[in-house]
């Protein structure tokens, strides 16, 4: 995924482009590392982990008029010092930093000789991007015509920033499928970042890249241009007010912070959608264009997504699915696509898998929304209709104050394709529901999270709605505990989930459906039967070890109250192994890549 960041101009401290470079830690924190050119040469510094790593390395005198910088999420090749990028080619004439995966790297490989000690295929090797500056240095590149001429031969995703130590003043540039963008200051300095929040401190206006495009930096001069070398003028946006820094406040992680935010989130979500009108074009004659609705996502987004079925098909009477982005690119499913309407559900609307849905549908000629918390996102700018989350931005890696709001929005969505009473209604309910995220007892969730970090696996179950909280539940226990929790519907135990049951096993039941929960009570019981010990989130009495009440309210809302104590539980759980839950292994903010 990685974040990337370029500098041309006048002499700038290496530690501000670092700390520039920090505001895209979301995308990867394997390793970073930053390139810079001054009078004295060019110098690489790099360092495996986080951005305060690479930070306590950098000579706080170091000054720099040419940098590029990176933070890694490894995709190709181990996380080592060795593989952190910037990657400097072995004639040492190009430096580069890139983000996105070259596919067809065994073919440039096999190409140049350079590239045999360099290989990613084992942990030992190298990664993608080493292939790839070696086959531009072997190309004995002069120009930048020359080097957008190369590109024809590059198969993937990326957006790659490249220093020439021969031509201290020049960047090259070249953009597919990854984000990029560029902002000058007041005195010409040169701005690139992956997000342009990066530009916020130095200019309120901004350049998007598109894809196949390629850019010259010369002389404090911007040359923009397709593939076939033709000059591109571009329009510039403006910063949006949301762009505010990311802070704690006094809160010991972000995540914390973000579960504690969740009831203003939804406030905020509902006064945004009255004051701007949002949901006025969703109404019955826009519905009345199509005949189904599919929404697309992944992770979290993806139960999102779920329950966003369960809402119009109980809403609005009408055939709706749910569709794991990675694996609908592969549908061959023709039926009437522009009688389709598709709600695309990402956080960060940068989600490399949702966007290729989305292009996907968008080519078979359907409607695409998308979803989405971050306005000026790729998945928005190239939906048909943008519907925005308000969460606020959302740091920490695991999902939380993001989900209750698409769920909100899935929510306040559906009533607006209904009629406008029923979303006058559902305003009312949402701000009501806001007050009582926290209605449950801490202590014991506090002891329950103490009893899952202990253990290796836990079971999640729960049936209807309740079963997508037990799926979203288990995924941020996993992601941010390291426990091998599985969630299946409370049906499903039996069937084959139950032969993970030993003595002690965390069986966490979801039960907050009146009508459902005898149901899901004798599954758990033939869990409770095989020594699993139940953790129960529910809206009735149930006599077992742990039980976390939830007063009764509509059952269409309750997925977003029941969630809040498993986040909780999977905070303090995490906090009591010792990991930092802002940022897990193996996993980042954004995932820009297949
Ligand atoms: C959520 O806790 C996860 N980090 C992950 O599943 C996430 O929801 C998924 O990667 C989708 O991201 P998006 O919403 O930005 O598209
Ligand atoms: N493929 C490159 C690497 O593994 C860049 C990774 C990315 O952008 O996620 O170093």
């Amino acid at each position: 995924m990685c974040g990337i960041v370029g500098y041309i101009g006048q002499p700038r401290r290496a530690e501000e482009i670092v700390d520039i470079l920090s505001l895209l830690e979301y995308r990867g924190y394997d390793s970073a590392g930053i390139s810079g050119i001054n009078d004295d040469g060019c110098k690489i510094i790099k360092e495996v982990g986080s951005i305060s790593n690479l930070r306590k390395k950098i000579p706080q005198q170091w000054s720099v008029t040419n940098a590029i910088a990176h933070t890694r999420w490894a995709t190709h090749g181990a996380s080592t010092l060795q593989n952190a990028h910037p990657h400097q080619s072995l004639d040492k004439k190009w430096i580069i930093v890139h983000n996105g995966i070259i596919e067809n790297y065994k073919e440039l490989c096999s190409r140049i000789s350079a590239c045999a000690n360099i290989s990613p295929n084992s942990r030992g090797g190298g990664t993608d991007t080493q292939i790839l500056i070696e086959y531009i240095a072997n190309k004995n590149i002069d120009t930048f015509e020359d080097f957008v001429k190369l590109f024809q031969d590059i198969k993937g995703s990326y957006a790659i920033i490249c220093q020439n130590t021969q031509k201290p003043n020049e960047l090259y540039i070249a953009k597919k499928n990854s984000p990029l963008y560029i902002a000058s200051d007041k005195d010409n300095n040169i701005f690139l970042a992956s997000d342009p929040v990066c530009f916020s401190k130095y200019t309120n206006v901004y350049k998007t890249f598109n894809d196949n495009e390629f850019a010259h930096i010369h002389d404090q001069k911007i040359f923009i241009v397709d593939s076939e070398l033709r000059p591109i003028i571009k329009e510039s946006s403006k910063l949006k007010d949301d762009f505010v820094e990311q802070t704690k406040l006094d809160y010991a992680h972000f995540m914390l912070k973000e579960i504690y935010e969740q009831p203003d989130a939804l406030r905020r979500q509902v006064d945004f959608y009255k004051e701007q009108k949002i949901l006025s074009k969703f109404n019955s004659d826009f519905l009345s264009r199509f005949n189904q609705i599919k929404l697309v996502g992944c992770g979290t987004a993806y139960h999102a997504c779920m329950i966003g079925v369960k809402y119009i098909e109980n809403i609005l009477s009408i055939p709706a699915s749910a569709e794991i982005a990675s694996e609908f690119v592969y549908n061959t499913n023709v039926f009437e696509p522009k009688r389709t309407l598709y709600i695309f559900v990402s956080q960060s609307g940068e989600t490399a898998d949702t966007i290729k849905a989305l292009n996907i549908q968008k080519e078979k000629g359907a409607t695409c929304i998308a979803l989405t918390n971050v306005a000026y996102s790729t998945l928005s700018q190239q939906a048909d209709y943008c519907l925005p989350i308000c969460a606020g931005p959302e740091v920490s890696v695991a999902s939380t104050k993001a989900y209750t709001c698409q769920l909100s929005a899935l929510y306040l969505f559906a009533n607006a394709l209904k009629t406008n009473e029923d979303l006058e209604k559902a305003y009312n309910n949402i701000v009501e529901l806001s007050t009582k995220l926290f209605d449950f007892n801490i202590e014991t969730a506090d002891k329950i999270a103490e009893y899952i970090s202990s253990k290796r696996d836990a079971v999640f179950i729960g049936k209807n709605f309740d079963f997508v909280t037990a799926r979203e539940g288990a995924l941020k226990i996993k992601e941010i505990t390291y426990v091998n929790a599985n969630a299946c519907p409370s049906g499903e135990l039996k069937h084959g989930y139950l032969a993970i049951v030993e003595e002690g096993t965390p069986l966490v039941v979801v039960a907050t459906d009146e009508e459902l929960n005898s149901k899901v009570f004798n599954s758990s019981s033939e869990a409770v039967a095989r020594g699993a010990v139940e953790i129960v989130i529910s809206t009735d009495d149930h006599e077992c070890k742990y039980l976390i009440k939830l007063k009764k309210i509509n059952p269409l809302l309750m997925p977003m109250l029941s969630i809040v104590p498993i986040q909780y539980i999977a905070y303090k759980a995490s906090i009591l192994k010792g990991i930092n839950p802002d940022k897990p292994r193996n996993l980042a903010k954004s995932v820009t890549v297949e």
